[in-house]
């Protein structure tokens, strides 16, 4: 399979002048993309001003679970449909940590699933929680009451990206053994919840300090589907390198 790379701008960079020097740059290397699909996620300000129908596709960072009304600051998904977007991250732990739940990012989930609109649903434990031998069970409570009552015809739609908290923006690799085991976890998980069949049209990717000298562990040595880049996707050099490396495997 084709892997998913995922560039996660987060609040970066400071000017739309930049972003769209940054995006030029990643499309105009985009010819050896070969088979990957990258979809690009900048800040939700700069997107209208960004999209473009081209070799890569486009997805915000957060969406909110009503289509309109009086809700400051919040975009609605018809409102990221409408500008052209075909993906949203949903849960990350750097929302978790400003509050978001499960419960608000299920139906966040609920809502991208009746759009067209592919929700990358973001679960992850602590260094704490994994010290202490609970990342199992965190991330078994993240997978079952983010999707809860989601039928198994939408669920096949979702990605699901790991994130272990420890290793995001922090520059340590986690072994991808490791990463292994939780996708196998990962993947029990979503059999019982649904079947087997369900199961393994959900795409699991991978995220946490992912660059191009790393990048070929995850997908070639853990199996996962796509990965999910933050810090190094902000540099254009470096994010082609690892999409080459991807996609030399
Ligand atoms: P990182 O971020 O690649 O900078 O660790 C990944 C993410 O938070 O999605």
């Amino acid at each position: 399979m084709n892997p998913l790379i995922v560039a996660n701008w987060k609040c970066n960079p400071e000017s739309l002048k930049e972003a769209k020097v940054l995006l030029g740059k990643i499309i105009k290397g985009a010819d050896g993309f070969g088979g990957a699909e990258i979809v690009i996620c900048p800040p939700s300000i700069f997107i209208s001003s960004l999209v473009e129908k081209g070799p890569v596709k486009f997805g915000v960072q957060n969406c909110f679970w009503e289509d309109k009304g009086a809700f400051t600051g919040e975009i609605s998904v018809k409102m990221i449909e409408d500008i052209g977007c075909e993906y949203v991250i949903v849960g990350h732990s750097e929302r978790r940590k400003m509050g978001e739940t499960n419960e608000k990012i299920n139906l966040k989930i609920k809502k991208i699933l009746e759009s067209k609109i592919t929700p990358i649903l973001c679960i992850g434990e602590t260094l704490e929680e994994r010290e202490e031998g609970m990342a199992f069970e965190v991330l078994e409570e993240q997978v079952k009451r983010c999707l809860d009552k989601i039928s198994k015809e939408k669920a096949k739609r979702v990605v699901l990206a790991y994130e272990p908290i420890w290793a995001i923006g922090t520059g340590n690799f986690a072994d991808a053994k490791k990463i292994e085991e939780v996708r196998i976890f990962l993947e029990k998980i979503l059999v019982g919840k649904y079947d087997k069949k369900t199961a393994e049209s959900i795409k699991i990717i991978y995220g946490g300090s992912v660059d191009s000298s790393n990048i070929s562990a995850y997908l070639v040595g853990a199996e996962m589907d796509g990965v999910l880049v933050g810090g190094s996707s902000l540099k254009a050099d470096e994010f082609l390198k690892s999409i080459k490396s991807a996609k030399a495997e």
